[in-house]
């Protein structure tokens, strides 16, 4: 019998509603073709790191059905990064190591022909990287931010817009009830495609995001235009690395993350900026967090993943290696690694988005 050819499959990053509907899509794409067999990483590149290697067959039983499940049952982290890794040593400190070429090495001495990285633009560039150093491989992008700029969409977002715009619409009845102004933080690290979408969906007065910083007092003008008469309620949706003009982030924790600062706690600042500029309404805050990660990704994300995990294995068999599948143009395409992971995508101020927005009567606070 033909010996088969091997594909291995990782998560990495953050996890996102549509990840299993990839791996999926890739498994049943593969099984159209006798000489494949699909395994998958557990926790991104760690589960090929680990001594015995954690490493499953992505089998129909264990595919079967995942689609509409969130999360990703490969699991993942943001801290199995290969060419800046953490090696506990001896001290108990821990040593930061390049193991790209240990790790392309162990993934060939292991079988595989080819790998599908499912992750953001962290990991697409340790796609690009590890391409460099020999190994066969494909990208997928995913996020909930939406802010790369190599692919129209990428699935995650709608579903976290949707999940905001029920909290929105959830919080916009406290908001009418007690004539209060209800601000509530969504995700988007420095992009505002997130706040911008859930804002038009929701109906807010005001929405803030990270390429318009604010003017406290244009908002306070906007709430107290909305109270004249003593009744009045206001939304705000705000996206968690918005900052006023000549301010700075919030981060409430003041953690770093895997990459960067971890963001959050945005609403609390602007509460307070709020009350100190005048604004005498009552205010309450809401910051949605990981809960717009959560769950079942919507029809739409299903699609647009399952569309991706597809192309992504034909790709495998073209032997188109070093690019990163893409969403251009109502269509299903892919782009080199090294374009994927050159510019991040964020909400332009003279967009149609914007344009349309203020002609909602919706205030950037600008
Ligand atoms: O990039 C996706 C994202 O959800 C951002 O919107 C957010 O800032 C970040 O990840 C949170 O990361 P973590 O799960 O590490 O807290």
């Amino acid at each position: 019998m033909e010996k088969k050819k091997k594909l291995l499959v990782l998560t990495g990053g953050g996890d996102c509603p549509g990840l299993n509907a990839v791996i999926r899509g890739i498994a049943k794409r593969a099984r159209r073709e006798k000489d494949w067999e699909v395994y998958g990483s557990i926790e991104a590149f760690n589960g090929v790191f680990r001594d015995p290697v954690e490493i499953i067959k992505l089998t129909r039983k264990i595919t079967g059905g995942i689609h509409v499940r969130g999360g990703t049952i490969l699991k993942t982290t943001n801290k199995g990064n290969p060419i800046n890794y953490p090696m506990p040593q001896s001290d108990g400190t821990i040593k930061m190591v390049d193991r790209s070429e240990e790790l392309v090495k162990k993934i060939h001495s292991l079988g595989f022909d080819a790998v599908i990285n499912i992750g953001g633009d962290g990991s697409q560039r340790i796609s690009q990287v590890l391409h460099k150093r020999g190994l066969n491989i494909i990208g997928v992008p995913k996020t909930i931010d939406n802010d790369l700029a190599a692919t129209d969409l990428t699935f995650g977002f709608q579903t976290a817009v949707q999940i905001a715009t029920d909290s929105f619409d959830k919080l916009v009845t406290t908001a009418e009830s007690h004539h209060r102004v209800m601000i509530m933080e969504v995700m988007g690290r420095d992009a505002g495609w997130i706040a911008l979408h859930t804002a038009i969906a929701g109906g807010a007065e005001v929405c803030i995001i990270p390429e318009i910083p604010y003017d406290i007092n244009k908002i306070v003008d906007r709430i107290h235009r909305r109270y004249k008469g003593g009744r009045g309620f206001v939304n705000i949706v705000i996206s968690e690395g918005a900052k006023p003009k000549d301010g700075t982030v919030t981060s409430s924790t003041g953690e770093k993350g895997s990459e960067h600062v971890r963001l959050g706690g945005v609403a609390y600042t602007l509460s307070k900026q709020l009350k100190e500029a005048g604004c005498t309404a009552e205010i309450r805050e809401t910051v949605l967090g990981h809960i717009q990660r959560g769950g079942s990704p919507i029809a739409f994300d299903r699609v647009l993943a399952s569309l991706f995990g597809v192309h992504a294995f034909e790709l495998v068999i073209q032997q188109k290696f070093g690019r990163m599948v893409s969403y251009r143009n109502n269509d299903i395409t892919s782009v080199p690694l090294e374009e994927a992971t050159k510019a991040p995508s964020f909400v332009k101020r003279d967009s149609h988005l914007v344009r349309a927005a203020k002609g909602l009567g919706i205030s950037f606070g600008d």
